[in-house]
């Protein structure tokens, strides 16, 4: 059982690195507990399923937490056996339900956090999730108790990782509804404006607007001149005898309705705007995301299992690997400028 940092006044400011700690005097790990917390993603079912399979089948007992920070809060917590994870894998959404939580931004969420943690006796702690549910890891890490992450978020904006849990299921959930959009935009001779997910990043944006041939696209990491990089490029297409035109915008770099009225205002094509919305986040996870949340799953009960603490499994060089904690959250993600210049190629 781990021992929690009583003196509330005086919490260290980094998580312990279990590198740096003889294993022997680590206690033997018994039960561990899982929860996802923050936006649900496709695939996060896979990651609960493969973490209890390879948990128990590595000896360990699992316990599930539901309603991610604030089920834990009320004690939420119940053993899951293997067979309650069958029929899991395909299913969108997360079976242990998910919350966002402000206040376990504060000392005490944290502190009642752990707590309950220790009435439970839980040996160590699985978080799935993104940055913020990650934050949340780390105060629990700071105050004691051995966590591991696992990116599981649509945005895949985690800077230690390549690859988040249910980046490519929403990426091709949207891609189908472009597809189906760009038909009617061709049959009116319209500009669709279609706004994605991605909340501060424009990883679903840049990918799906590869992927669907879109004329124009509107980042957050990425300043744009609208006159120029929206307005001149429709009317360029319409010279060159473009009967639609696809304008992929993020959600953090504007909304499509006001963009769509600025088009259709300045070029006189009608311009129609949707918002795909929480669409992108449900349905059945694609094979990579099935894969990617099995084997980092597996990956985090390895590092329980060598005893390896206050670690977020990533992808990195395609290859899955984890990180420090507090390393992997220090860390800044920039997207690629060279998908970007190779995507201003296409139109
Ligand atoms: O982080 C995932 C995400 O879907 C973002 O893309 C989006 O900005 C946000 O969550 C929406 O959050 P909520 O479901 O709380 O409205």
């Amino acid at each position: 059982m781990f021992k929690l940092v009583y003196d509330e006044t005086n919490v260290p400011d980094k998580a312990p690195n279990y590198d740096n700690i003889d294993k022997e005097t680590v206690e033997p790990v018994k039960r561990i507990a899982v929860l996802t917390s923050g936006g649900d993603a496709p695939g996060m079912n896979a990651a609960i399923r493969s973490i209890v399979r390879t948990g128990i089948n590595s000896g360990f007992e699992v316990f599930g937490i539901t309603r991610g920070y604030h089920g834990l809060w009320k004690g939420e917590i119940s053993q899951i056996t293997t067979r309650d994870v069958s029929e899991k894998l395909q299913r969108g959404g997360t079976f242990l339900m998910t919350a966002r939580s402000k206040t376990m931004m504060e000392l005490e969420g944290q502190i009642k956090a752990a707590r309950m943690l220790e009435v439970y006796g839980i040996d160590a702690l699985v978080v799935i999730g993104g940055d913020g549910s990650y934050k949340g890891a780390r105060a629990l890490a700071r105050l004691g108790v051995p966590v591991i992450g696992i990116p599981g978020t649509i945005d895949n904006d985690i800077a230690s990782t390549e690859y988040t849990i249910g980046y490519d299921t929403s990426m091709n959930t949207a891609m189908e509804a472009i597809d189906k959009l760009r038909d009617t935009a061709s049959s009116h001779e319209r500009c669709s404006v279609i706004e994605v997910m991605g909340r501060h990043a424009g990883y679903i944006a840049l990918n799906v607007a590869i992927a669907t041939g879109a004329e124009c696209l509107l980042i957050p990491e990425v300043p744009y001149d609208f006159d120029r990089d929206v307005i001149r490029t429709i009317l360029d297409g319409r010279n060159k005898g473009k009967r639609h035109y696809i304008v992929i915008v993020a959600e953090g770099a504007g909304n499509a309705t006001e963009i769509a009225e600025k088009i259709e205002a300045a070029t006189g094509i009608e311009a129609r705007p949707t918002i795909l919305g929480h669409l992108q986040r449900g349905g059945s996870p694609t094979l990579r995301d099935r894969t990617m949340a099995t084997l980092m799953s597996a990956h985090a009960i390895d590092c329980i299992k060598e005893k390896r603490f206050n670690r977020l499994v990533v992808l990195q060089n395609g290859k899955i690997t984890d990180v420090d904690i507090e390393e992997g959250l220090a860390m800044k993600k920039t997207i690629s400028q060279e998908e970007i210049d190779k995507f201003n190629l296409l139109s």
